[in-house]
């Protein structure tokens, strides 16, 4: 059942070949001093980085640069953005780059006058903004996480072993994303696939759940046609830009609230791939397909009718003759089919992780409560196991 809820997007996209041009006119809305932040300089080698650098500076803004955001962006990395921008007295935040550049940008935004320990306030203790928020506006240039039209921000702490999402209310989405899909033409093919399967992640994290008859589950089903679909042509093609286009809206639909509506939504599968990561530093999406399988082949007993219901709208499974496992488990062969089509890294093992670190691994695991089966402390050691 729907519910009650509220629905409300406040980021302004602008897409395709001439987004660029929303850039200059967004910009002008907001103060002179800008915080350039970007990622390791692939932003440079592709010309992205000259492109924002001229329209900042048609626009009349006072350049401050934070670059060498990481892939898993840390808390340290964070702590040292808060000084740079505090100096920059940053008026806007202007994130060049994917996921990680668009998440730390976030957690920069209300963090810089917290006045408290960021850490400790957004990812332990999880509490809301209360002080000033700088505005952040993103030009992406890799496509899987959604980060471009969320609140989510993502950050790491190697200390703890802990990687952990902080979600934040609509005043932390970004002001306006610039989303070019030929920006994401030069992304190395191993960080493409895994951002596609972030998207199809985000989709069934969302669409295994709850029992009702939902339209966020039709919604969620032609957002995996498209995906599954597009991703055959861009492993084949990655300058083929109907797919590269249908994916980079898929990844934005698939994560910007809009089909959570009505459902509990699992993110077990995400939980498990950022406790994986918070002992290995592997890459988000390969991390999230290498626990996939075995989760799902777990979890499938407790939410038979919606796993069947997959494997026929989704994957084009017939059910005739068949009883419903029968179907459903069909359909997740033919998903890790298309998985190992399109490259993805099926085990923990090619990630870097082995027996020995299976414990820490699952106390690095937060339980989540919204999908078919809450697992315990063993489930989860039998699941990462079983993708070793
Ligand atoms: O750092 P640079 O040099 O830019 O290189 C990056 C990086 O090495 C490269 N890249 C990006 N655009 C490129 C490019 N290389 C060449 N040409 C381009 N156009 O790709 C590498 C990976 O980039 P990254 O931003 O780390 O990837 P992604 O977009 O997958 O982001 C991953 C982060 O987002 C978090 C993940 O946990 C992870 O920390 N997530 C954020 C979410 C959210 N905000 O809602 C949800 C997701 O589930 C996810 O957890
Ligand atoms: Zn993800």
């Amino acid at each position: 059942m729907l519910g009650n809820f509220k629905y409300y997007n406040p980021t302004k996209l602008y897409f395709g070949k001439d987004a660029m041009d929303g850039l200059g006119i967004e910009l002008s809305r907001y103060g002179k001093n800008v915080l350039l932040v970007y990622g390791g300089g692939s932003i440079k080698e592709n010309g992205i980085y000259d492109r924002v650098v001229t329209a900042l500076k048609q626009h009349g803004k006072n350049i401050f640069e934070d670059g060498g955001v990481m892939p898993n962006p840390t808390i340290e990395k964070l702590r040292e953005g808060c000084e740079r921008a505090r100096k920059a007295q940053a008026d806007f935040i202007l994130a060049v780059g994917g996921g990680s550049v668009c998440d730390y940008a976030k957690a920069l935004s209300v963090s810089v006058h917290c006045g408290e320990d960021a850490w400790q306030k957004y990812f332990i203790d999880f509490d809301e903004p209360t002080c000033e928020i700088v505005p952040v506006g993103c030009v992406l240039t890799m496509v899987g996480t959604g980060s471009e039209m969320n609140g989510g921000s993502v950050i790491t702490n190697h200390q703890q072993k802990l990687k952990i999402g902080h979600v934040f209310g609509d005043n932390v989405f970004p002001k306006f994303s610039i989303l070019n899909p030929e920006f994401t033409y030069s992304v190395p093919r191993y960080q493409m696939i895994s951002g596609i399967y972030d998207i199809m992640s985000h989709i069934l994290e969302q669409y295994f759940s709850g029992r009702d008859d939902n339209t966020s589950d039709y919604l969620m089903e032609g957002l995996l046609r498209s995906l599954i679909h597009s991703a055959e042509i861009a492993v084949k093609d990655p300058r083929d830009y109907e797919a590269r286009s249908n994916i980079m809206w898929t990844a934005t639909w698939a994560l910007n609230t809009l089909v959570a509506k009505g459902k509990t939504t699992d993110w077990m599968v995400h939980m498990l791939g950022q406790a994986v990561a918070a002992h290995t530093d592997a890459t988000h999406g390969m991390t999230l397909a290498a626990v996939s399988m075995a989760y799902y082949r777990y979890v499938l007993h407790y939410g038979l009718p919606k796993f069947a219901r997959y494997a026929v709208n989704v994957w084009g499974v017939s059910p005739e003759g068949k009883t419903e496992e029968e179907t459903a488990l069909e359909g997740l062969d033919a998903m890790e089919r298309w998985m190992k089509r399109i490259g993805l890294v099926m085990n923990l093992s090619e990630l870097g992780a082995n027996r020995e670190m299976l414990d820490g691994i699952v106390q690095s695991t937060v339980i989540m409560t919204g999908g078919y089966k809450i697992l315990d402390a063993q489930e989860i050691y039998r699941i990462l196991e079983a993708s070793l």
